[in-house]
């Protein structure tokens, strides 16, 4: 099988390149292909001739999204339908990762793959565009929504909590807003596996369990063995451009439909802090 993933330079590309080891897989990064330019996305996609894209790449600040909606839209929605229409010409599968900021986080059980898109921020509205103009392309792609990604390589929640606990006696964290922590490496080896299934549709695939950023940091600074308070907080007191949904847990049910079951996030804190 051949594979080309786009955002292979970013947290969760890194982690495919790392765990894709069974297939031909070719890793691109924005300087090789600018999605927003769909003649470079044409001639890789041309030149590879894969079976399976993977589409990672976005802008994934969700508070420069904020800012620059017009950045968020024509990388994360424009940059997905070019993929999707080189995918759809050049008769490849596309898997595209999408986000649990879909959803407007005023739910209260876990949200299923059929709940209704609606997106608070702008990050969350460029996401729900793409997932929405790709299935127009290609109703048969596969749409993965993650959530709170944490891995070696990339900026993430951990590495920020364990450098500022280095400097301070004491945290404040946000404790109202509920989600799935997701380890790349196991979403790396998930996605692979729906891969070589030939899986389609929408599959929400996360670490098992669920917390609060508080309760994530807490456990963070414990499994370190670090001294160092965790208070919880509020949004309210800790405001930011995008608001966040206060509860974006998504249900591992379409992703047992595949046979693949994630681990509880707590257990993949100690591979992470090993790497
Ligand atoms: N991080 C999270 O908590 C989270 C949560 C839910 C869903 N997701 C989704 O998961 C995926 C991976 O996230 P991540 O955290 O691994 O991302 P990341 O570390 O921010 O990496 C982003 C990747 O996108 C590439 N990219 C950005 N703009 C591009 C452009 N115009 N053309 C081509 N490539 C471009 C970057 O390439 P260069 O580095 O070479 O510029 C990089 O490889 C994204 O689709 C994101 O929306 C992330």
């Amino acid at each position: 099988m051949r594979v080309l993933i786009f955002g292979a330079t970013g947290m969760l590309g890194k982690a495919l390149m790392r765990e894709w080891t069974a297939d031909e897989v070719v890793g691109l990064g924005s300087a090789d292909a600018d999605i927003r330019i769909p003649e470079q996305v044409q001639r890789v996609v041309e030149r590879e001739r894969p079976d399976w894209i993977v589409l990672s790449a976005a802008y994934t600040d969700v508070d420069g999204c904020e800012l620059n909606p017009q950045l968020a839209s024509s990388v994360n929605t424009r940059g997905a339908v070019n993929v999707a229409n080189a995918a759809a010409r050049a008769n490849a599968k596309l898997l595209f990762v999408s986000t649990d900021y879909v959803f407007d986080g005023t739910g209260t059980t876990p949200y299923e793959t059929n709940h209704p898109r609606n997106p608070i921020n702008s990050y969350g509205r460029s996401k729900a565009e793409a997932e929405e103009n790709i299935l127009k392309i290609l109703p048969q792609a596969c749409i993965v929504r993650t959530s709170w990604l944490f891995g070696a390589g990339g900026k993430c929640f951990p590495d920020t909590i364990l450098k500022l606990a280095t400097t301070r006696p004491q945290i404040d964290v946000v404790n109202d807003q509920r989600g799935c922590p997701t380890f790349t490496d196991d979403l790396a080896s998930a996605i692979i596996q729906l891969c070589r299934a030939g899986a389609h549709g929408i599959v929400h695939g996360t670490n098992s369990g669920e917390c609060t950023w508080y309760e994530f940091a807490t456990e963070i600074i414990r499994q370190n063995g670090l001294t160092t308070r965790v208070l919880p907080t509020t949004s309210e007191k800790f405001v930011r451009p995008a608001a966040r949904p206060k509860y974006s847990v998504l249900s591992p049910a379409s992703l047992t439909a595949h046979g693949i079951v994630m681990r509880p996030w707590q257990e993949t804190l100690p591979v992470y802090l090993a790497q």
